[in-house]
């Protein structure tokens, strides 16, 4: 089973997976996240430090993307594992369809119809959602560039259309909640799909 984690910069997401890793360890979930999961993730923090050109960072995204696939979460899945993954392709459709905006004709149509040949579709993704002005408290400084309020506004947006047009994968988390009270019911929830899976 997949699982992914996604939510705008600052929702706590990060903290959410770490948590879920023991709270699920009788599980043995494989832990993975994006970008970063392979070598590939360098060239993306480079991307992401150089504030270069928006396609560059995006393909090199998605060529994380495709070799977090090749060597961890196909690997885990094939060998019957629960695959937890700190971002995903979701962050894509929502922080890509903001950069690209005006650099295609349709950033997400065309977000999407690159993954579909080639991705894995999770089984169930949780969504951290908070006012972006908590987030941006949250967020401490030397961060990298996506902390813009107006930016976050937009990429929240677009997760939560995200997840409305697909409610049987998508479960909203309210990321105000304290930590440990988040984190039990994400990894409820985990377990009753992963049960309901088998
Ligand atoms: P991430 O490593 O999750 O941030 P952190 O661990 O520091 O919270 O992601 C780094 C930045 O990259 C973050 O602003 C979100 C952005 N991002 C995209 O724009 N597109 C993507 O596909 C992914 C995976 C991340």
């Amino acid at each position: 089973m997949l699982v992914t984690v996604e939510g705008i910069d600052g929702s706590g997401k990060s903290t959410l997976v770490k948590g879920l890793a023991g709270a699920l360890a009788d599980l043995d979930p494989v832990v993975t996240r994006e970008p970063g999961a392979t070598w590939v993730g360098e060239a993306v923090r480079r991307s992401i430090a150089e504030n270069d050109d928006p396609m560059t960072e995006c393909l090199l995204f998605i060529a994380d993307h495709a070799a977090h696939l090749r060597h961890v979460v196909r690997p885990g899945l094939a060998a019957g594992r629960v695959v937890v993954s700190d971002r995903y392709s979701d962050s894509r459709y929502a922080y890509q369809a903001v950069t690209l905006k005006g650099l295609l004709p349709d950033p997400l149509g065309w977000l999407k119809a690159v993954h579909a040949p080639f991705t894995v579709v999770p089984d169930l993704t949780f969504l951290c959602v908070l006012p972006v002005e908590e987030a941006v408290t949250r967020l401490k400084a030397n961060r990298e560039h996506f902390e813009e309020a107006s930016v976050l506004e937009e990429v929240q947006q677009n997760f939560l259309a995200l997840a409305a047009a697909d409610p049987e994968r998508f479960v909203l988390v309210d990321a105000m909640l304290p930590a440990d009270e988040v984190r039990a019911f994400v990894a409820a929830e985990v377990r009753r799909r992963a049960g309901a899976a088998r």
